[in-house]
């Protein structure tokens, strides 16, 4: 099984450039299928969640053509199924995007419910109250959402709870409804504001997207587009914490600093010096860094996505910080595999409590989701002696090229999938 083995201790330093970003990229693959004219999407990042997507999009019929590496052509004017299969929401629960996607194009879908992820319990009932408020007859029936309209209309829909998937999926449906429609309480992340320019760019007319009150006026029919994704703000951010945690000097290339401002601030806070250029920005670690309080919001609020990897930065700090996570229960699990690593955190409820040390010990650990396996990557890179990493296949969920990059600003780590390679490593490297 893939393994990453790190020999950490050496401060990191270099360039690295930044991906598309993930989560922006799922909203939009799925809305690419909204049309049945050409669509081309650009900067796409290469990684698992991508990748298992654009199968999904090609198993309902779809037309999907790799152009390169980072681009793709897509075009949905021959798909023949409303219906999403089973092992492709298993696989990445983002695949509920075609609720909305299919339910505005064809007024049906049928998409399994997504099943339980392990940060914590993810309902979706706002997603189906939105779909519910422009018309849509929704049931779930052995499993599945089944959507179904006759028309869908205008709506007025207050979310109870800001959630960036319901704010996306409604999004998508409400744009070929035929009414106006107002959606309150909604998300305000960089890929809400993505998803909604791509599908403007497409002919829907969708106004406010990036404030909580985001206006869309149905349009009969959405044309074929060419669109760049936006860079990747987490993993812009893991990168910083990165260069912080490692006390390294690294330039972040190919960012929207705005969107790193949360992450900047906290850094900035412990005492490390944040540079801003108009597309990157520089972390200088400093040697002693102070620590800090911080608490995970909707954006423009701290990411919850950047929690792990920002605790592992203030594990290093001197004096206690508190983390309070407020969007999804389950997100401290890499507690316990720091602790394998000398970090000293108590939970208690939706709080760690961190007392800092002076550095982390070398050992096998394993990647209990995605964020928290990038977390550990960063604990690795900083501890003294070697880390072995087990469950990789999370983290190759969402970071491109991680150890390539890694290694291009002097960190040492290899993707090794045997025992012989392991040693190898080590005997390389010692
Ligand atoms: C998205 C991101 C994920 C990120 C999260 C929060 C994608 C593909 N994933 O996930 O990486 O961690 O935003 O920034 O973009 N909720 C409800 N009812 C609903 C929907 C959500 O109660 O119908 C709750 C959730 O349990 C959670 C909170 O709302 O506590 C936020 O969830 P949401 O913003 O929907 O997260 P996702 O879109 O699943």
């Amino acid at each position: 099984m893939e393994q990453y083995i790190i020999k950490g201790g050496k401060p990191l330093s270099g360039e690295v450039n930044i991906s598309g970003a993930k989560n922006a990229a799922l909203g939009i693959l799925a809305a690419a299928v909204m049309t049945d004219e050409d669509v081309t999407i650009e900067n796409l990042p290469d990684v698992r969640d991508i990748n298992v997507l654009l199968e999904a999009i090609s198993e309902i019929g779809a037309y999907v053509k790799r152009i390169d590496r980072h681009t793709v052509l897509i075009n949905g004017g021959n798909i023949r199924e409303v219906s999403v299969d089973d092992d492709y929401i298993r696989k990445i629960r983002a695949s509920y995007y075609f609720i909305g996607a299919l339910l505005g194009k064809y007024r049906k879908a049928q998409v399994p419910l997504p099943g339980g992820c392990n940060i914590g319990s993810r309902p979706i009932d706002q997603h189906i109250k939105g779909f519910r408020a422009l018309g849509a007859k929704v049931t779930i029936e052995r499993g599945a959402v089944i959507a179904e309209a006759d028309r869908l209309s205008s709506a007025h829909i207050y979310f109870d709870v800001v959630s960036v998937g319901a704010t996306i999926n409604v999004m998508m449906a409400a744009a070929l409804s035929e009414g106006r429609t107002i959606l309150e309480n909604a998300a305000k992340e960089p890929h809400i504001v993505d998803v909604a320019n791509f599908l403007n760019s497409m002919g829907a007319n969708i106004k406010g997207a990036g404030t909580d009150t985001i206006r869309i006026t149905g349009v009969k029919k959405l044309h074929g587009t060419e669109y760049s994704i936006i860079p990747d703000q987490i993993e812009a951010g893991t990168f910083m914490c990165m260069a912080a945690a490692t006390r390294g000097n690294v330039l972040i290339k190919n960012v929207i600093p705005k969107h790193l401002e949360s992450i900047s601030a906290k850094l900035i806070e412990m005492g490390n010096e944040v540079i801003e250029y108009d597309e990157a920005v520089r972390v200088i670690g400093a040697e002693h860094q102070r620590h800090t309080d911080i608490k995970t919001l909707p954006y423009p609020g701290f990411p919850t996505d950047m929690q792990p990897q920002m605790a592992v930065s203030l594990a290093l700090c001197e004096g206690s910080s508190m983390v309070t996570e407020s969007i999804f229960e389950n997100r401290f699990k890499y507690v316990d595999e720091l602790a394998r690593m000398g970090g000293s955190i108590k939970v208690e409820g939706n709080v760690a409590v961190i007392d800092g040390i002076k550095g982390f010990t070398g050992a096998a650990v394993n990647a209990p989701d995605l964020r928290a396996g990038a977390a550990l990557v960063i604990a690795g890179l900083c501890a003294d002696g070697f880390t072995e990493i087990d469950e990789i296949g999370y983290i190759q969920r969402g970071y491109e090229c991680f150890e390539e990059k890694i290694r291009g600003i002097g960190g040492i780590i290899e993707k090794v999938d045997s025992e012989k390679d392991l040693k190898k490593f080590k005997l390389k490297v010692s």
